[in-house]
């Protein structure tokens, strides 16, 4: 067993913070090397002349900082990243080599255990920078505070709970969405109309089957839109219309003129070009959809980061009744997640409810509760304050690159979301710049597969969440060459239609 050499103060009292500060200090000067094998705690309290539940705090608390890992069978050992750093290593990190302290509002997480072959974001082969619009930050996950909360989930729940649940979601965390949902994005919702969904992904495709089910086959879709979601609502059977984006938005007036049953749209931050719906479109679209009998279906998926502005409340919220609001995680946490969530006026939720059941018999338990257990503590507040300031300075690192090394291109879309859209210098080749930009270890998107054929126009959508802001500056820098080098290639078609692009890159949006 390993032989630990800590000294207690029995009289000072803590015993806990006690010994847990001798771990950390063992582990940081490598006294306790990586792997380890710890005592068990009935040992190691034996040893120290104090209770079990003194070692148990320090182990759990040193597990939460990531110092230790726990495995079934395996007892407690100290990580395997837990070794000491010297102090020119940093980045992300204490000088003194340790996990930064857990403050309010700060991002810096235990990093990641990860096995030693597995790349990590970015290492792809030739991918120097990623741009890929659609995801956030995935090194700031909020791993010890997610691990906290689902490990007091995994503590409380009464056996009971582990059972199927009802498909619509655990109530604790529909109750907890709908009132963060309240408080922050102005829906009006109450815990029976949220039904837990994987991801906006699963709300979409349920509401607009719920939709056809009940006759309203029509729906339109705004041009440009996401990629990946056409396909998605076509397997629904609905008949997809699309409706022009201007700078304004949705054009409503165009929209009423298809005659459709619902709409799909994305109010806050229009999906690509970022456009956030214009007050007066938004009365309108209301007007329209009350007029017309209609659904909007409200994709908020990344309204939780506004960075200009007075916040945008969610259309659900002036007209709760014929709106079913969709959003989830996957830009606030993770999109590995997959939890999200529909507010659905009443008569559609039990649809969803339904659909849920029929279909999955419901989402993970466990998940669901850690999650209404991290809405609870104020930890996902904190979060999202600390990344919108975060992503805040990231975006203004790209536009700010963007204008010094393509200045004449258009950027547009960046009050809010984690992504930004670059209207291309007129004559450029989108293929062509993709492909320049990737073979330079740059990996953006291409726009003009999510317009229709008759809109289509070059343009890039950049996804700027994952990058620090000099690795932003050093990509703008070779895609400004790209684009340099696309219009000066000789051999390079300077426009062609989508249909001919030569590489496409998965696009999570
Ligand atoms: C327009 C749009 N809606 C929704 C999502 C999120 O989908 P999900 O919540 O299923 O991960 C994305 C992700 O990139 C998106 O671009």
């Amino acid at each position: 067993m390993t032989d630990l050499h800590l000294a207690l103060d029995h009289a000072a009292g803590r015993l806990a913070a006690q010994l847990a500060a001798g771990c950390r200090d063992a582990i940081r000067t490598g006294r306790l090397a990586a792997g380890t094998r710890l005592p068990s705690s009935r040992d190691l309290a034996r040893d120290l002349g104090v209770s079990r539940g003194v070692v148990v705090t320090a182990y759990e608390q040193l597990i939460a900082e990531g110092f230790l890992v726990a495995r079934r069978g395996d007892g407690t050992r100290v990580a395997p990243n837990a070794r000491p750093v010297p102090e020119s290593s940093a980045e992300g990190r204490q000088p003194e080599g340790r996990p930064a302290p857990r403050r309010h509002g700060q991002l810096t997480d235990p990093p990641p255990r990860l096995a030693p072959s597995a790349p990590e974001e970015g290492d792809a082969a030739g991918v120097r920078f990623d741009l890929t619009p659609g995801r956030p930050d995935l090194a700031a996950f909020p791993r010890s505070r997610w691990l906290a909360a689902y490990r007091t989930a995994l503590q409380s729940v009464p056996h009971r709970a582990l059972t199927y649940p009802d498909p619509g979601g655990v109530p604790e965390l529909r109750a907890g969405l709908a009132a963060y949902l309240g408080r922050v994005r102005a829906a009006h919702a109450d815990a029976a109309q949220v039904v837990i969904m994987n991801g906006v992904a699963l709300g979409l495709s349920s509401a607009v089957r719920a939709l056809v089910a009940a006759g309203r086959t029509t729906l339109a879709l705004e041009d440009p839109a996401s990629e990946r979601q056409l396909p998605m609502l076509e397997a629904t059977g609905a008949r997809i219309v699309r409706v022009p984006v201007d700078a304004g938005g949705l054009d409503v007036a165009a929209l009423a003129r298809t005659g459709a049953d619902a709409v799909l749209v994305t109010p806050a931050h229009q999906y690509p070009t970022g456009v956030v719906l214009a007050p007066e479109r938004r009365a309108a679209l209301v007007d329209w959809a009350r007029a017309a009998d209609a659904v909007i279906v409200e994709d908020d998926y990344d309204a939780e980061f506004r960075y200009d502005g007075d916040p945008v409340g969610c259309l659900q919220g002036v007209a709760p009744e014929r709106t079913v609001l969709l959003g989830s995680v996957s830009k606030a946490l993770a999109p590995g997640m997959r939890l999200g969530w529909a507010v659905a006026p009443p008569w559609m939720a039990s649809d969803l409810r339904e659909h849920r059941e029929l279909s999955d018999l419901g989402g993970p338990v466990l998940d669901q509760h850690a999650f209404a257990r991290f809405l609870a503590d104020g930890a996902y507040d904190r979060h999202l304050r600390a990344m919108r300031r975060r992503y805040r300075s990231r975006r203004d690192a790209l536009v700010a690159a963007l204008h010094e090394h393509i200045p004449d291109a258009v950027v547009r879309g960046i009050s809010a979301g984690v992504h930004l859209y670059l209207e291309l210098p007129a004559g450029t080749s989108e293929t062509a710049v993709v492909d320049v930009a990737a073979e330079s270890g740059v990996r953006v998107s291409g726009a003009s597969e999510m317009w229709s054929a008759e809109q289509r126009r070059p343009a890039l959508v950049l996804g700027y969440a994952a990058l620090a802001e000099p690795r932003l500056h050093e990509a703008a820098r070779v895609l400004g060459a790209a684009v340099t080098r696309t219009r000066r290639h000789p051999n390079r078609p300077s426009s062609e239609p989508a249909v001919t692009r030569t590489r496409r890159h998965p696009n999570p949006a």
